[in-house]
């Protein structure tokens, strides 16, 4: 065997391997991220997994030039390390959204650079790489600009609520067939460039149309609808290279991005179709449920807030948004446990949804070295509730919104909620009468048993702890 061909064989085998060991990698990864335990041994293997993939990749023979990679590789260094280091927990919704439209862009350039690679250069294109290429560009230009929209709105550079118009549906329904009828054709005329770009450029305005009425509270199943299409579409241009671990990683991530929009709908209680189509929490509907709350909110002084947890046998927190804004939770974390030190018991309320993304509250807790079995699931400590002395609301507002389960008009009604409103006493820590995530009234905050500390939740947690270890 010639040394050439020795070194091609190695350079093979090796691809082989790296492509291999990322794909389990990323499968092993992604098992490793169900459970908050192996969370981080998750993602550490995962980020293994991307390094072998990136290995593999730079040793193969179509590389045609490293310089371009070198610059891109700074170029992507120098956007990520202060994305990744910089931006707060609380803004990380767009923070993905943002690596959507990366990520989706990649993809969409990289199938329009091999189409036009070879229809104009004379080359020939099957019909199942035109498929490829097509799906490719259709579902890569349609998360670019949904996710730039999806961006913008969750960082309120463009209005949050739905835009809505008459019609909307159906001019969306034509945007969008209208591209798949022009994939179709590709299929058929592989080298129709003129179809190709149109379809290019009619799926890049069905993401605009796709995103513009959605608003409120569905933003988050949006973004991750959006890691799906971008998977699909990476998984499209593995098929268009002929890239073994770009189809298998793509196909996670499409899955994964699908079903997280799933449990997310199914956590809100809302079809995917009324979610794409409904215009959920927009300001009409706000406007019609924006009744003000039936009563005043009463307010509590800490000395009484203390003296009522001092009381309470049991204690369950319930953790929202505001905690993630004040950055309270080691604070929280403290004053559970002085108040444990007492023998109180105190558990922790997780709605699926609380804060801003999946799973927000268990990393918050968790960053406070809170127990994991001390986070109880919502249906689990609903039925807790009635048996609850004292829950204490920590900036949690529409997921503790009786409106949902008692209201028919409000457009919250049916998600699932926890039901503070059943323990025996609520004290609830947050600025003002500021709103929630969906703009509306909350009855809890009026209700008979409930009192409420004004102020940053991280400064009344601070003077509460120093109340509680003064006079316990
Ligand atoms: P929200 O309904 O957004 O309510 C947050 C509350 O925190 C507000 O009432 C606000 O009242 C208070 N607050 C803000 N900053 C505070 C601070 N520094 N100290 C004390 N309180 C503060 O929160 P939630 O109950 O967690 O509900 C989450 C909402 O976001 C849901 O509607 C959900 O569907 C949506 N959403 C969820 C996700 C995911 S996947 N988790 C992603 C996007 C959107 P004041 O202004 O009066 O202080």
């Amino acid at each position: 065997m010639s040394a050439d061909a020795a070194g091609f064989d190695g350079r093979t085998a090796f691809i082989s391997i790296a492509y291999l060991t990322a794909s389990v990698a990323f499968i092993l990864g992604l098992r490793g991220l169900t459970r908050p335990e192996t969370a981080r041994r998750g993602l550490q293997l995962a980020a293994l997994g991307m390094l072998a993939a990136i290995a593999g990749t730079l040793v193969n023979h179509e590389v045609v030039s490293f310089t371009w990679i070198l610059v891109g590789l700074t170029l992507g260094t120098l956007l990520g390390w202060p994305l990744g280091q910089k931006v707060a927990m609380t803004q990380m919704p767009q923070r993905i959204a943002i690596s959507h439209l990366f990520g989706a862009l990649a993809a969409t350039l990289v199938g329009i650079a091999e189409y036009t690679h070879h229809v104009w250069g004379g080359l020939e294109l099957s019909r199942v790489q035109a498929l490829a290429l097509g799906f490719e560009v259709l579902f890569g230009a349609l998360t670019v600009s949904g996710s730039f929209m999806a961006f913008g709105k969750l960082h309120e550079l463009l209005p949050g609520r739905g835009i809505t118009f008459p019609g909307q549906n159906l001019v969306n329904l034509t945007i969008f067939t209208s591209s798949i009828v022009l994939m179709g054709y590709l299929v058929y005329e592989p080298t129709a460039s003129w179809a190709f770009f149109t379809m290019a450029g009619l799926s890049f305005l069905a993401g605009f149309m796709m995103v513009l009425p959605i608003g409120g509270a569905d933003m988050p199943v949006v973004v991750s609808l959006l890691n799906s299409y971008a998977g699909l579409a990476a998984s499209a241009t593995g098929f268009a290279l002929g890239n073994a671990v770009l189809i298998i990683c793509g196909a996670l991530d499409g899955a994964s991005g699908f079903l997280l929009s799933v449990l997310m709908s199914k956590a809100m209680n809302r079809s995917f179709g009324n979610v794409l189509f409904g215009a959920f929490g927009s300001a009409k509907k706000a406007l019609a449920a924006g009744s003000t709350a039936k009563g005043e909110m009463k307010e509590i002084s800490l000395e009484d807030a203390a003296l009522a947890l001092r009381y309470a046998k049991s204690v369950v927190v319930v953790p929202g948004y505001g905690l993630a804004v004040a950055q309270a939770q080691k604070t929280v974390g403290e004053v559970a446990e002085v108040l444990e030190e007492h023998g109180h018991e105190v558990l922790y309320a997780i709605h699926p949804v609380a804060g801003r993304m999946p799973g927000h509250m268990n990393v918050l807790l968790a960053e406070a070295n809170i127990a994991y079995e001390k986070m109880i699931e919502m249906e689990d400590i609903n039925e807790r509730f009635p048996e609850v002395d004292v829950a204490i609301v920590i900036g949690a507002n529409d997921v503790v919104n009786p409106a949902a389960r008692n209201d028919p008009a409000s457009p919250i009604y049916g998600m699932p909620v926890l039901k503070v409103d059943l323990a025996k006493r609520v004290i609830v820590l947050k600025r003002g009468k500021g709103t929630g995530f969906a703009g509306i009234e909350n009855d809890l905050f009026v209700d008979e048993k409930t009192s409420l500390l004004f102020g940053d939740a991280k400064a009344t947690l601070q003077r509460l702890l120093t109340e509680l270890k003064t006079h316990t």
